[in-house]
């Protein structure tokens, strides 16, 4: 029976997991909360606030909806899984996307480290403070080498990471964190040891028996400036795949990090059905888990599906009836390139509602995904510091971003600004 599927969020990634799903013929209707206007191409969308699981609910019992995809980590580290579970009208309905406890992983970040220390996985050495041992936390930094890295251990937007160079900053901003820089998420600090190596993005779709698919991995690129200069972005696009993530170097994240994780995750009966996020540092060679998230990447998912060649809604399938080991994937063999075009000012303050044109002059090859976008009395606008971006295929990731560069060179609003060497270091 073909599926109606519900997808929640409204974002690039959204809109790039919208994208790949409007392709399978085991689609009945996609519905997409609150979406953007870029993805009204793919589905239907619908005004609902994804925090309100009461109203969502209702939804999906009105539209018959088999599958939830929950592209965002909020609702999950706020339970929408375990909402859905409480509910014996709804016990039918897959939520793709973990429940409470197992969104900790991306959640707390002392959580994570522990849960990587259980069960052998690699990460950088940590100590976890909070407001009864601040003074512990001061003198572990003088053990410790520079640079110090500094992170809030709850939800932070991607923010709550410092760096830190010079011993004297690095405990007045551990007090500061601990003060409420953060809010409650720096409630509890993680001082962490510093890993020096390239980053990697590396997804897996999990049923919560124990079987998971690895999908194209990817890296992002986190700072306004090329080069890698400037201030941390959101994500100013990705590249997949990663030249260093070579079949030998992807054994050991699968034996090393991935095998682990999962039976991890069984063993403590966390019950995990969804994507999740590795992020990994490649250390001489052998990979090393930063952070785990515990949703898609944005924008690694802009560049992840495109090069996944098999039907995205079998493998959700394959998480709502348990069955991923019976699936197949499969990735297409072609190098893809996604530039972000951001307002200018971004990542700091930066203006809306700038007018939008030629996104349908961007070339057959090419894919436009949304991020901030709205309609204006019909007329597309700019909505917020990432707007829109441009994914291209390529023999080789040259060609890929060649082509995507022919492309944002299409897309016109004021202020414009984009990163053109992506891919470029690897
Ligand atoms: P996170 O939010 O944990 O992904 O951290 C944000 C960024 O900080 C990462 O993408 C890394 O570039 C950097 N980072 C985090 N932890 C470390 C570490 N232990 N060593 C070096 N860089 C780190
Ligand atoms: N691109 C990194 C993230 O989605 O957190």
């Amino acid at each position: 029976m073909k599926k109606n599927i519900l997808l929640l969020g409204s974002g690039g990634r959204e809109h790039a997991i919208a994208w790949k799903i409007a392709q399978s013929p085991r689609l009945e209707k996609l519905y997409i909360a609150p979406g953007n206007p870029g993805m009204a191409v793919q589905g239907e969308l619908v005004d609902l606030d994804i925090m309100d699981f009461p109203a969502v609910a209702d939804f999906v019992i009105k539209t018959h909806i088999d599958i939830i995809v929950v592209g965002p980590e909020v609702p999950l580290v706020g339970g929408i899984a375990d909402y859905f579970k409480s509910r014996s009208e709804l016990k039918h309905v897959a939520v793709v996307g973990p429940g409470k406890n197992g969104a900790m992983l991306e959640g707390s970040k002392d959580f994570a480290k522990d849960f990587m220390m259980r069960h052998g996985i690699p990460t950088a050495a940590h100590r976890t403070f909070n407001g009864t041992n601040i003074q512990e936390g001061i003198d572990y930094l003088k053990t410790q080498k520079a640079p110090y890295v500094l992170k809030a251990d709850g939800l932070c937007a991607g923010k709550g990471v410092l760096i830190i160079d010079n011993l004297p900053e690095a405990q007045e901003k551990f007090r500061e964190m601990l003060d409420g820089m953060f809010g409650n998420a720096s409630a509890s600090v993680v001082v962490e040891e510093f890993l020096s190596g390239i980053e990697c993005s590396v997804f897996v779709i999990t049923d919560g028996a124990g079987h998971y698919k690895i999908l194209p991995e990817a890296k992002d690129y986190k700072r306004i400036g090329e080069h890698d200069k400037g201030l941390n972005t959101g994500g100013m696009g990705s590249v997949s795949p990663v030249s260093f993530a070579t079949p030998e170097w992807m054994v050991k994240v699968e034996e090393r990090i991935i095998k682990p994780t999962i039976q991890g995750l069984m063993e403590e009966n966390i019950d995990y059905k969804g994507f999740i996020f590795f992020g990994l540092i490649n250390v001489e060679g052998n990979p090393y888990v930063i952070e785990y998230n515990c949703r898609m990447g944005d924008p690694e998912t802009e560049t992840v599906m495109p090069r996944l060649k098999s039907d995205l809604v079998e493998l959700l399938e394959g998480v709502a009836e348990q069955n991923l080991d019976q699936r197949t994937i499969e990735f297409d063999e072609r190098a893809a390139v996604n530039v972000m075009l951001v307002s200018g000012g971004y990542p700091e303050a930066y203006k809306k509602g700038y007018p939008i044109t030629g996104c349908e002059q961007v070339e057959k090859d090419s894919m436009v995904f949304h991020s901030g976008t709205a309609l204006k009395d019909g007329q597309l606008v700019t909505a917020g510091g990432r707007v829109i971006s441009v994914t291209s295929y390529g023999q080789d990731k040259a060609e890929a971003l060649a082509k995507a560069m022919a492309g944002v060179e299409k897309i016109h609003y004021q202020d414009k600004y984009y990163r053109r060497d992506i891919g470029q270091d690897l």
